[in-house]
């Protein structure tokens, strides 16, 4: 057990977390996890499981979660996250952000929740699961305990979660200047992300069943790639085609070597390439990147305890800094009595 203090003063601390969807896919691998795996070498690392933000939304589905906790750690492992290097865990298993989520909601203005832009989002987009709870207004209340309660120096996000951490930042200062300086402002990592098409040309997401998965064999994946949408305009194969429309190409953007991605960009405009070629090209790519992912993911296939043993011990880590935290917050609040004025006193 390294000593978190003295650790903290070499590396700065990032915290993120992910919703337990199950396995992942291209896009959580561009938009996140690659990210992730560069970062942790040079950052303490703490990668949390966020098993109650999935609650806020799918509280009324959660057959599968453990499973979804299972398949999801486990694409982290085989994405190439140290659990030496880096500390992952399941946040309800460190049920000290349930406190702090508890108190940072009783100083955090309605108006505020109510502006977040993933929030009126939400409401507008999600119909077919009952989001107008109390618990899904705290969403960002909830992000906010996560990141705080490391006093986590950067978070590394998407574009999209820049709104939380802005709002992370507000609710630190307001609980510093009521009780004192517990919290530092985490600054935002923001996590460049190219867009990635799924098969259907619209972003790749699980729910939109249009998702290349990091598990998906090379047959799958062929499978799905040669029904990919590609230029709508290229109808026959010597129709000359663009690729700047084109989803393939995005993929072969991300994929492929850059010889290929020239070679694709000029021969698709003069119609000297077929789409079949071009997305097989873009497949040997992709799978040259899959190949040392999916051999990873066999080891841990074989013995699943060992992913749950990961998680057990990246909570040990995290629980040492929750606790030490909350400690501090609750003696800042007026909750407990000051410790050197208890140790005084008995
Ligand atoms: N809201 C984040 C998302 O949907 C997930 C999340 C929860 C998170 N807690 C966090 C991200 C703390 C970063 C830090 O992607
Ligand atoms: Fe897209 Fe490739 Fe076909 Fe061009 S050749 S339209 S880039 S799939």
């Amino acid at each position: 057990m390294p000593d978190q203090r003295t650790d903290h003063k070499k590396k700065p601390r990032i915290l993120s977390g992910m919703r337990p969807t199950g396995r992942l896919h291209l896009g959580n691998l561009v938009g996140a996890l690659q990210n992730w795996v560069e970062l942790q070498s040079r950052y303490e690392s703490y990668h949390c499981v966020v098993d109650w933000h999935m609650l806020t939304t799918d509280y009324a589905n959660t057959a599968d979660l453990q499973d979804n906790i299972w398949q999801m750690t486990t694409d982290w492992l085989a994405a190439g996250l140290d659990p030496v290097k880096a500390a992952f865990f399941v946040q309800s298993h460190v049920i000290e952000h349930a406190e702090l989520h508890l108190i940072l909601s009783m100083l955090t203005p309605l108006g505020w929740l109510e502006r977040v832009p993933t929030y009126k989002e939400a409401l507008e987009n999600i119909k077919d699961r009952d989001i107008h709870t109390y618990g899904f207004l705290g969403y960002p209340v909830l992000q906010a305990a996560d990141i705080l309660i490391y006093k986590a120096d950067a978070v590394p996000v998407g574009e999209d979660q820049v709104p939380h951490i802005e709002l992370t930042r507000e609710i630190a200062r307001k609980f510093n200047n009521l009780y004192s300086a517990v919290f530092p402002e985490p600054q935002t990592l923001l996590t460049p992300t190219p867009r990635l098409p799924g098969t259907d040309g619209r972003k790749m997401s699980k729910s939109y069943n249009n998702a290349i998965y990091l598990s998906d064999p090379p047959d799958a994946v062929w499978k799905k790639v040669s029904t990919m949408v590609t230029d709508p305009a290229r109808k026959r194969r010597y129709d000359p085609g663009n690729p700047d429309i084109c989803p393939v190409f995005d993929l072969h953007k991300v994929f492929s070597e850059q010889p290929v991605i020239d070679r694709v960009n000029r021969e698709c405009r003069t119609a000297e390439i077929g789409c079949i070629d071009c997305k097989k090209l873009m497949v040997e790519g992709l799978n040259r990147r899959l190949a040392p992912i999916q051999e990873r993911r066999r080891q841990y296939e074989e013995e699943p305890e060992k992913v749950w043993r990961i998680l057990d011990e990246g909570t040990e880590r995290a629980r040492q800094v929750a606790q030490a935290t909350m400690t501090e917050v609750r003696e800042a609040v007026g909750l407990a009595r000051k410790q050197e004025v208890a140790v005084g006193q008995t």
